[in-house]
């Protein structure tokens, strides 16, 4: 069955310094339609799940950006965003730290999403879609078959391989898991020094796990 499951909650890793995107202030507080990427974000999550729990995680520093972010959402639609969990020094750490603060609640959640920052365009029908998926299969990613030639390059700059397409896929966001599944993954990957993940679905492959896309 599709739809919003009881006992969901979406991560918001937010905590990024946005090194890629250029100088000035991170990313997902720059501005889009005159509105911070990460209010558009929230606010697209916030609309396409409304009975989730919410969890923006951010830096201390980017405090007062968050508090004006939030502000500009409005009220009525607020009321699931939780108070922001504190951001890592990778977005690894970043979304431990939200998964361990979902922990520590009296209901922590069945299922989790874990949706970065500064993509504001999910929608309901995605975030049920990978709800969904995580309940059956326990992990699951959105993934976009690539519409350009993927190659490999060497050191050099020079081709060493290209990829068979049809076998290629582009993830995203928002990657859905079972909250104990997951939790345990990010756990075990901290204790065995394992850090260098780019994104949560890798934490689960590292931890064993099958990740349907
Ligand atoms: O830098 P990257 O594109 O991988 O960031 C993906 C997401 O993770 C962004 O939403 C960013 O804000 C977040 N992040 C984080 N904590 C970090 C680094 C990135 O929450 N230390």
């Amino acid at each position: 069955m599709m739809g919003e499951p009881a006992g969901l909650a979406i991560l918001v890793p937010a905590a990024g310094r946005g090194s890629r995107a250029g100088a000035g202030i991170p990313k997902q507080y720059k501005k889009l339609a005159d509105r911070p990427l990460l209010a558009l974000t929230l606010e697209a999550l916030l609309r396409g799940a409304p009975k989730a729990a919410i969890l923006p995680v951010i830096q201390k520093e980017d405090r007062a950006l968050y508090l004006a972010c939030a502000a500009g959402i409005v009220p009525k639609l607020r009321q699931p965003l939780m108070e922001p969990a504190v951001g890592g020094a990778t977005r690894q750490e970043s979304v431990r730290n939200g998964l361990e603060a979902l922990a520590k609640l009296p209901l922590p959640p069945a299922v989790v999403l874990i949706h970065d920052a500064a993509r504001p365009f999910v929608g309901p029908a995605l975030i049920a879609r990978a709800a969904d998926a995580a309940a059956n299969f326990g992990a699951a990613v959105p993934g976009l078959a690539p519409a350009d030639t993927i190659k490999q390059v060497d050191m050099a700059r020079c081709v060493s391989a290209t990829l068979p397409r049809a076998q290629l896929r582009a993830i995203q966001t928002p990657q859905a898991f079972a909250f104990g599944l997951i939790l345990e993954a990010h756990r075990r990957a901290a204790l065995a020094g394992a850090a260098d993940f780019t994104d949560d679905a890798a934490v689960a492959e590292w931890a064993g796990h099958r990740v349907h896309v």
